[in-house]
């Protein structure tokens, strides 16, 4: 059985934390999309990581991770990371496929230049104007590193063909040995991921897909322009892999009990100010890539419906109960409406400031949850609120979570 997790939110709804725990029952873990703006935390046995390119999963000895072509790989972050793992005494079993396109360091410089003119608040990793090569079809491959020539002359023809912003702050030569270099490095866990994969699940072997950022961050169903570059959404499985969306047995929804975003963008349930102060504490809501604050509201069940039609989702968790503990009313946003007549969530909504978000009350539970075991210790008023919400989204929730560690996770 293949499994995907997919974010339902705008990133960061603990995805890391859900990856490791169910990796123990998968042969693979697999990165599809996305770069190293992504940041899963994974909190195991009082040490925490956060993975930003390699798969969360690849804690697990001889769990094979697999990062593929559908993500853009800046080698020297990949590089920083594994050396990391092995500062830890973790040497991860790593495949990277020759068609994994490279963030160069003047992609890095043209994603700040661009947020001058227009800011989305990316993280600055060149994630964007890395894809942009890949779709207007000068970008570089990992595979064109084995071959300096060819490597050389695209370097020269992107150096070129961008010069009008760049204005000669980039040398070729520089680039070409610095990235020659890494390469040598890389070249060990380079692979044919697609034929691995394909290979893998005709031998009845079980992956599992880790979805980065979220679905309202996708580059077509997201609230554009204000998304990420690279489909969020479980589409972006089979474009990214080369695996036939067939081959995808179950969809995973994970979402936080409330609503967080980080960078610009419309947020109908936000809290402004001190308002949102209380969950960013409580939640440890500062960004794991960046260290940014993230913005914190209720939670949009509007958004959430959309996420799981577009995804299939056949099964919910929810992430950060705990952080509600506290709360003496929980709210939740579960209507829109634009001059008083309902709406649904929409990407190409152009004022989401005439959004009003229809907002209901649940009664909160006021007492710890973080170290209860089993699902039927929860307060009755916390039961309540996950059976309401699932009556809402019409989708079971599978998984609690009610702390960053493994063992603060519940079925239901
Ligand atoms: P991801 O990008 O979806 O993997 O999520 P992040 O790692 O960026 O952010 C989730 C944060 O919440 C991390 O610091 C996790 O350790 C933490 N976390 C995950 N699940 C829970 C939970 O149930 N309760 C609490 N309090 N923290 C959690
Ligand atoms: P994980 O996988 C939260 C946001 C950025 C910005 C927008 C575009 O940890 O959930 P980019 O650098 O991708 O061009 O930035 O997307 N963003 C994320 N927000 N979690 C993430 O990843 C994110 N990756 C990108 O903040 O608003
Ligand atoms: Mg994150």
């Amino acid at each position: 059985m293949n499994l995907a997790i997919i974010g339902l939110q705008w990133g960061d709804e603990g995805k890391g934390k859900i990856v490791d725990l169910l990796a123990k029952d998968y042969n693979y873990i697999v990165r599809y999309q996305g770069g190293n703006n992504a940041g899963h935390t994974v909190d195991v046995d009082g040490f925490e990581f956060v993975f930003h390119l390699l798969p969360s999963g690849v804690l697990h000895p001889k769990k094979i991770g697999v990062i593929s072509e559908g993500v853009v790989i800046n080698p020297k972050e990949l590089l920083k990371e594994i050396d990391l793992l092995e500062t830890k005494g973790i040497t991860p079993n790593l495949y990277v496929s020759l068609g994994c396109h490279l963030i160069m360091p003047y992609h890095i410089f043209i994603d700040s230049a661009y947020e001058e003119s227009q800011k989305i608040g990316t993280t600055m990793r060149g994630i964007g104007p890395t894809y942009i090569d890949r779709v207007g079809r000068c970008g570089i491959r990992m595979a064109d590193l084995l071959n300096e020539k060819v490597f050389a002359q695209k370097i020269k023809l992107n150096l070129l063909q961008k010069e009008p912003i760049l204005k000669g702050r980039f040398d070729s030569d520089e680039i070409i040995i610095e990235y020659l270099s890494l390469f040598e490095r890389v070249k060990p866990y380079l692979a044919d991921t697609r034929s691995i994969l394909n290979k893998a699940i005709a031998n009845s072997e079980p992956i599992l897909f880790e979805g980065a950022q979220g679905t309202l961050l996708d580059i077509g169903f997201g609230t554009y322009p204000y998304v990420t570059s690279s489909h969020t959404t479980v589409g972006g499985i089979s474009i990214g892999t080369g695996i036939s969306a067939n081959k995808i047995s179950k969809i995973m929804g994970v979402m936080k009990a409330y609503a967080t975003r980080v960078g610009e963008g419309p947020f109908p349930t936000e809290l402004k100010e001190q308002e949102g102060e209380y969950l960013r504490m409580k939640g440890r809501e500062y960004g794991a890539t960046t260290g940014r604050p993230r913005r914190c509201g209720w939670l949009d069940l509007v958004a959430i419906r959309y996420a799981i039609e577009v995804n299939g989702i056949n099964s919910l968790v929810i992430t950060k109960l705990d952080v509600l503990s506290d709360l003496p009313k929980i709210k939740v946003c579960t209507e829109y409406r634009i001059n008083g007549k309902p709406c649904e969530f929409q990407p190409w909504i152009s004022d989401w400031s005439e959004v009003e978000p229809i907002i209901i009350e649940f009664p909160g539970w006021c007492r710890d949850i973080s170290n209860i075991k089993d699902y039927s210790e929860l307060p009755e008023e916390a039961k309540s609120y996950l059976s309401a919400i699932e009556k809402m989204l019409g989708v079971k929730i599978g998984l609690v979570s009610v702390g960053p560690r493994r063992d603060q996770t519940l079925n239901k």
